[in-house]
């Protein structure tokens, strides 16, 4: 059994440590506890103790818990240690290396990989010293789950919410980086292009990336070195995955053809079908006439251009089908267009689900389709990371 040492920092996020110690029990992990002074004002040893099953640890100098297990042995015990939350105070000691306490004591003696969650106040996040303690550590090989955006406990809003506590999980899975797909290579794309038509406008669409980003994660926590090709996006950059930021369906092409060869591809971006015939050099104008129209020709078909027969075809290659209607059917007449071993379809008529956290699927397969029940695109990403695992197996 894998074990991980948990150091639980303080803050509001505290309680989310709750969660992910559930989590990560669930998913076959041993987890050592370590609660800090400020993260003990957040939650309870109790709460901990009966969710790790196991004696929690605060203290740097008990004679009772030294006798049993000592700072080194703690870390010496563990696969990983993480840090979640990590207050703004816990990473600033370990940039600087201060050992005050059993939890900096312990990050400073561990010789095993350290992965970090930071939560805090916006801008104690985009402090300089915060970003230049961040920078420090990963320079020095730390990993760092890039916290989330959004409303926060204090009232503000912004970047510094804690990631959600299945997001830290993947990110512990990908570092620990034993699972299903370990030296398997898998692109995916991911999010919306913009095809510009002028030097300020484009054409785009409702895509929001959060499922293709979700596979790449789930891809990279089953241990796949995954390559991920995103259009815009207001995402964090996930965690352990090769990121190329690209803007139009041209560019994701050449970035996908660049990636190769690959394993596993999965095309879950909603690529432009169309692009605008010419980019005007020039903010167009208009002419007083009332109307104007715009010329568009298709764009490179991605998914299609990596299902061919070649050389570097991926073994597994998935595409995506958004439908407003007769889903199964349209579907259908997809995959065999596209020449993809799977569909992933999904009905994106009126439902919410474009841009929204939730997705309700069909799958696709040689063996026929299956439906999925409506679950939140995390879940729809590691079920089919799970059946890409399988499949590999
Ligand atoms: O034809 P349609 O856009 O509905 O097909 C959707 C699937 O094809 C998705 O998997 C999408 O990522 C992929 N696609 C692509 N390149 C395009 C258009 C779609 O890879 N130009």
């Amino acid at each position: 059994m894998k074990r991980i040492l948990l150091i639980v920092s303080g803050g509001i996020a505290a309680y989310k440590a709750l969660e992910l110690v559930r989590l990560a029990s669930k998913a076959g992990l041993g987890v050592t506890a370590v609660l800090t002074k400020a993260g003990a004002e957040f939650v309870t040893p109790l709460s901990l103790q009966a969710l790790t099953g196991e004696k929690i640890y605060q203290d740097l100098f008990s004679l009772t818990d030294d006798s049993e297990m000592g700072h080194i042995e703690l870390s010496r015990a563990a696969d990983l240690v993480v840090v979640a939350p990590a207050s703004a105070d816990i990473l600033a000691k370990m940039t600087a290396g201060l050992a005050d306490d059993l939890a900096s004591t312990l990050l400073l003696a561990t010789d095993k990989r350290v992965l970090v969650a930071p939560a805090m106040n916006v801008r104690m996040w985009q402090h300089p010293a915060t970003e230049t303690n961040i920078g420090t550590l990963k320079a020095r090989g730390v990993l760092v789950v890039e916290p989330d955006e959004g409303p926060m406990a204090c009232g503000e809003y912004g970047p510094g919410r804690l990631a959600e506590p299945p997001v830290i999980l993947a990110g512990i899975l990908a570092a620990l980086n034993d699972g299903l797909l370990k030296g398997k290579h898998a692109i995916v794309t991911s999010g919306p292009t913009h095809e510009p038509i002028d030097p300020v406008r484009y054409i785009a669409n409702r895509s929001s990336g959060k499922q293709g980003h979700a596979i790449a994660q789930a891809l990279a926590a089953l241990g796949a070195r995954v390559t991920l090709v995103s259009g815009p996006v207001a995402l964090p950059d996930p965690f352990g995955v090769e990121l190329v930021k690209v803007e139009t369906a041209r560019q994701m092409q050449a970035a996908v053809q660049a990636a190769l060869p690959a394993d596993i591809a999965v095309c879950a971006a909603a690529v432009g079908d169309w692009r605008p015939q010419t980019e005007a050099e020039q903010k167009l104008k208009k002419d007083g006439s009332g109307a104007t129209a715009l010329s568009l020709t298709e764009n490179p078909d991605i998914l299609a251009g990596l299902s061919a027969p070649s050389p570097t075809r991926p073994k597994l290659v998935i595409g995506f089908a958004a439908e407003t209607e007769r889903l199964a059917e349209h579907a259908a007449a997809k995959r065999a267009r596209k020449g993809c071993d799977w569909l992933v379809a999904n009905n994106v008529g009126g439902t919410g689900i474009m841009g929204g956290d939730e997705n309700e699927v069909l799958l696709l397969t040689a063996d026929g389709a299956e439906p999925w029940a409506r679950m939140n695109k995390q879940a729809v990403a590691e079920k089919l990371a799970a059946k890409i695992g399988a499949y590999f197996e």
